[in-house]
């Protein structure tokens, strides 16, 4: 199978990790054990990204609607992160990844807090791969918080000010958004910051998102066209530059 060539590598890739659930189903166990396979697939997924070369990973760990999950799910989970994100920081500094979350911090419990913002701080200044996970988050947090911030700054509101403000603000949009788990919808995630993206949905269920099918969506993403609202020169089918307010931030 042949891999994609670098220059068609996107930037910044994002990827709605849907399906656990369904996937423990078919295996006869309770959702959480889903949950728990699905960790593992976040590793091998970051370690693909490396490989390859993109600049930008985001990964959907944890939506604002999630809250409506049973309990124990939600508690399950809290504390499956808060577990990954202590445990795998060393390996993922010594490969030069840094790691970031985006999301409203409010709700989360302190040790789940205390493992975010240490990973956060030991992993800093790497810059092999950048890996932003959204835990609490939601994109129309996301606009409304940037918005409240224009406004206590002062600032008009505009795409330009929104942007700046923005969780993920010195990161270059999204160039491919990924989702598993065969729904075609965005649930609320990278709304502004996807306005843009290729959308590339696939039927298999997260655990089972392997390097090959990471592949598959990269390869996907190469034979696009992406015109960013303007015409094809004739002759040219992939040089349209994109929006100069987007570029300034690539
Ligand atoms: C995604 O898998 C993981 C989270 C939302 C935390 P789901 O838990 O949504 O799995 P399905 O969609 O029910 O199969
Ligand atoms: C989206 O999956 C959120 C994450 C993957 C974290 P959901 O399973 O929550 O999405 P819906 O409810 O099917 O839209
Ligand atoms: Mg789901």
């Amino acid at each position: 199978m042949p891999v994609v060539p670098a220059p068609a590598i996107p930037q910044h890739v994002a990827i709605v990790m849907d399906g656990n659930g369904r996937w423990a189903a078919g295996h006869g166990r309770i959702r959480t054990v889903g949950h728990r396979v699905g960790g593992a697939t976040v590793r091998a997924a970051i370690e693909f990204a490396r490989q390859r070369g993109l600049r930008v990973l985001t990964l959907y760990a944890f939506s604002q609607e999630n809250w409506s999950r049973p309990e124990a799910e939600v508690r399950v989970l809290m504390r499956l992160f808060a577990r990954a994100f202590r445990q795998e920081v060393a390996a993922l500094h010594a490969q030069q990844v840094r790691l970031r979350f985006i999301g409203a911090r409010t709700r989360l419990r302190p040790a789940l807090l205390q493992a975010m913002e240490a990973a956060e701080a030991l992993t800093v200044d790497n810059t092999a791969l950048e890996v932003v996970i959204a835990i609490d988050y939601g994109g129309q947090w996301d606009i409304c918080q940037a918005a409240q911030r224009c406004a206590d700054d002062g600032i008009p509101v505009s795409p330009e000010a929104v942007t700046a403000r923005l969780s993920t603000r010195d990161l270059p949009d999204v160039d491919l958004l990924i989702r598993t788990g065969g729904e075609r919808r965005l649930s609320n995630f990278l709304l502004w910051q996807a306005a843009y993206a290729e959308l590339y949905f696939t039927d298999i269920l997260w655990p089972a998102f392997d390097h090959a099918a990471f592949e598959a969506a990269l390869r996907w993403f190469a034979s696009r066209e992406r015109r960013f609202g303007a015409v094809p020169c004739a002759g040219s089918s992939t040089a349209i530059a994109r929006p100069a307010a987007r570029a300034a931030r690539a």
